[in-house]
């Protein structure tokens, strides 16, 4: 049984997990429109990890006997100068997730519900992995100055990202 003020937050990391898929799709349209195909493949990819994600605390809510309560999205911004600035934006956002769950976590710890941080710690481990391959992402952007042969090998290099949901034990 989840306590209301938890059952609330996490319904509300949900809408996030879900406004984050929603970023990511805004930012794949934005790099199909500089012709960076590659890049609006991997922010694709991205949008499918995001609703796989908001589906973990769909299915955790409703496994510990709570309502799932889905509200509206955000606008996504829409305009970005180029690809540098896309991956800076990605970052930081990821950065905001990372802050977000360690507030459940710190929540589910204060009330001494256990399920709820054994089903946190998972994310506490994903948000290690997002940092880094965006940060790693942006660092070889800005090693090529975003542009000539360096960029074009970044591009096919991340178009080559598919979605590959973890095994079930994960
Ligand atoms: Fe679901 Fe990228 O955090």
């Amino acid at each position: 049984m989840l306590s209301d003020k938890m059952s609330k937050n996490l319904n509300e990391h949900i809408v996030y997990e879900l406004y984050s898929g929603h970023l990511y799709l805004s930012m794949a349209a934005a790099c199909a429109s500089m012709n960076l195909d590659g890049f609006s493949n991997f922010f694709i990819v991205q949008e499918q990890e995001e609703r796989y994600h908001a589906m973990r605390f769909f299915h955790y809510i409703n496994d510990k006997g709570g309502d799932v309560k889905i509200t509206g999205l955000d606008h996504p911004e829409t305009e970005f100068k180029n690809i540098e600035e896309i991956l800076e934006k990605s970052l930081h956002h990821e950065q905001e997730v990372t802050r977000r769950i360690n507030l459940l976590m710190a929540q589910a710890k204060d009330e001494n519900d256990f399920a709820t941080q054994d089903f946190l710690q998972w994310f506490v481990r994903e948000q290690v992995e997002e940092e880094a391959t965006l940060d790693t992402l942006l660092n070889k952007v800005k090693l090529v100055n975003g542009e000539g042969q360096g960029i074009l090998m970044l591009d096919d290099q991340v178009g080559q990202r598919q979605f590959t949901p973890p095994a079930e034990s994960e």
